[in-house]
């Protein structure tokens, strides 16, 4: 920690690809005895408990919307039947934008969670991304509506995510990964936000959650749960 009064923030890499670099000097210029860059806990954000569990990062890191749409897509899950496994999936298929990036979501949603739910899980996760672009009639999913406003009425997926749609498709888990997709509610469609705390036995059942904590078990993937603890800090 830092007695230093003033922590400067440097927006991450992602957010200015290609910069000249004049933010990241005028920053570097402000240094002082007084003013450093953010490392640790940052008073904005909400404290978090020393062994963080799944639903703390719900609560005290995630955006309202994705947490609402996770927690209504599970529940939809919930009311349309489906198994724990299911539901779990749903709980998390977007769980990379509550507090980490939207890019490339499913593939870093499933990597967030992997180390702790069952394989299928994860394989379901990661491919809805592809799948959300592939209408399958026999089940009743149609290309979503709101992708139509979201990236235009011409947007085409790009082939890397074509092709791996039409793979997952062909795998024994398909049902899965497109039941995520049948339950894929959006929130700002709906004002119902369902409380976390219904959700905490099938967490317990279907998510390890790590005794330490989630970002201090020295899983692979402990980093990424860290960095959204404290997601300012520069280094
Ligand atoms: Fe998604
Ligand atoms: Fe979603």
């Amino acid at each position: 920690m830092t007695t230093a009064s003033n922590r400067l923030i440097m927006p991450h890499p992602l957010t200015m690809v290609g910069n000249d670099g004049s933010l990241e000097r005028r920053l570097i210029a402000q240094l002082g005895p007084d003013t450093v860059f953010m490392m640790g806990d940052n008073p904005a954000h909400a404290a978090m408990p020393e062994r963080p569990s799944l639903l703390d990062f719900f609560r005290y890191r995630f955006g309202a919307i994705v947490r609402n749409h996770l927690a209504q897509s599970a529940l939809h899950a919930i009311r349309a039947g489906h198994s724990e496994s299911v539901v779990m999936a749903c709980l998390l298929h977007d769980i990379a934008m509550g507090a980490l990036i939207h890019a490339e979501h499913g593939y870093w949603s499933a990597q967030l969670v992997r180390p702790y739910v069952s394989a299928e899980i994860a394989w379901a996760i990661e491919k809805h991304q592809a799948l959300r672009f592939l209408p399958d009639p026999a089940v009743g999913y149609d290309y979503p509506e709101i992708y139509q406003s979201f990236f235009g009425q011409d947007y085409v997926p790009p082939p890397h995510i074509r092709k791996e749609a039409a793979a997952a498709r062909q795998h024994p888990w398909y049902m899965t990964s497109r039941i995520i997709t049948l339950n894929d509610v959006y929130s700002f469609e709906s004002d119902e936000t369902p409380e976390l705390g219904q959700f905490e036995d099938i967490i317990g059942r279907n998510f390890r959650q790590p005794e330490e904590g989630l970002g201090f078990d020295g899983s692979p993937v402990a980093h990424m749960w860290r960095t959204m603890i404290w997601p300012e800090n520069f280094l």
